[in-house]
């Protein structure tokens, strides 16, 4: 039996990244027969642990879900849900972190390179033997720092419980995610052993494919909260702009290589994907040409590419009602299958 259950945040507009490193999975998850359930969340309880505009929020979860629907995910086939409307999901979070030793969460290293960051801006550069899980830099740094919030260093247990309470067991994840998933089979471990068999061992589906990664500094992942991220949503004129400012490397070859020329490489990533041709054909069809000619071409390609997710999106988004209900009718069923396991547990904790 096979369960599947991933999310994302909605914290700003999806961009090429996320749909080639998650989307575009899930959509294929979703046609296959050996699926029993599958659910794909708006997680607008994570998007909150870190800072967000309240004015501003409800609406990009509402965007989130036309994109989810206009990338292709059917809500015949899959539940869609916002991770608040189903109350279960938290309350297994919270009994998750009752049981979870506190030292796992500031261990990983999502949560520990997160607070680098915003140290880091605000103090410049750390010391060499900087370690966070050190009282003396505890104490240092950690006072002022408001963007560190409770709900970021918890987030994983949250995360576990969005897994667990559908008994999920395969979850379509990036890399960055994992240590989450190690997390989440410890956690199992433990609630088993304590409580007795109850969740069986989760498993990661990572996709192989591409991974795209930011077009102004191709050591790092495509972002959302930079704009330099090519946004699902973004006008002919901004995508064009946008491969146009990308970085490129020193000389002007046109060919695939990631060591020593990662900015080219990534460009020609999105090439080969978006175009559906060979490396090989890429690397000849450009011999002889220049960064620029290749940049048009790509910009073209993308822009062809997002016409019709672009068209499903706006008709989606002028029809808010609609997209509510459908949320609604997969938030129903979820809640349902969510009571069932919230129900047994409790009773195994001794709560009921
Ligand atoms: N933590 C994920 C991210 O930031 C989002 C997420 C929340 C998620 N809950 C999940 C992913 C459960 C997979 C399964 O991208």
């Amino acid at each position: 039996m096979t369960r599947i259950l991933s999310g994302i945040r909605p914290s700003g507009k999806l961009h090429l990244g996320n749909y080639l490193g998650a989307i575009k999975n899930w959509i294929e998850l979703q046609d296959r027969q050996d699926i029993d359930l599958a659910v794909f969340m708006i997680a607008d309880y994570h998007g909150i642990t870190t800072p967000f505009d309240p004015k501003k929020y409800s609406e990009q979860i509402l965007e989130t879900a036309c994109e989810f629907l206009a990338a292709g995910l059917d809500y015949k086939k899959v539940l869609l849900i916002r991770q608040s409307q189903i109350p279960q999901h938290t309350e297994l979070a919270w009994i998750f972190s009752s049981i979870t030793p506190e030292t796992f969460f500031r261990r990983l290293p999502t949560f520990t390179e997160k607070i680098k960051e915003v140290i880091e801006k605000k103090v410049g550069v750390l010391p060499e033997d900087f370690d966070i899980n050190k009282t003396k830099y505890l104490q240092g740094y950690f006072q002022d720092i408001p963007d560190i919030s409770l709900g970021l260093l918890a987030y994983p247990a949250l995360m576990a419980a969005d897994i667990l309470i559908y008994k999920a067991n395969l979850v379509p994840v990036g890399q960055d995610q994992l240590p989450h998933i190690y997390l989440t089979n410890e956690i199992v471990k433990r609630f088993n052993s304590k409580f007795g068999e109850t969740f069986g061992v989760v498993k990661e589906y990572i996709a192989e494919g591409a991974k795209i990664m930011s077009l102004q500094n191709p050591k790092q992942k495509m972002s959302k909260s930079a704009d330099e991220g090519i946004a699902l949503n973004d006008s002919p004129s901004e995508i064009k702009e946008k491969i146009k400012k990308a970085v490129t490397d020193s000389g002007k070859e046109i060919i695939y290589e990631p060591q020593k020329k990662p900015a080219i490489s990534n460009l020609i990533t999105l090439y080969k994907i978006f175009s559906r041709k060979s490396l090989e054909e890429i690397k000849n069809q450009y011999e002889g040409k220049t960064y620029i000619q290749f940049k048009d071409d790509l910009a073209e390609i993308i822009i062809e590419f997002l016409k019709p997710f672009q068209k499903r999106y706006s008709e989606f988004k002028s029809d808010s009602e609609e997209v509510k209900k459908i949320l609604e009718i997969s938030e129903g069923i979820a809640r349902n299958e969510a009571k069932k396991t919230l129900h047994e547990i409790k009773q195994k904790i001794g709560l009921l």
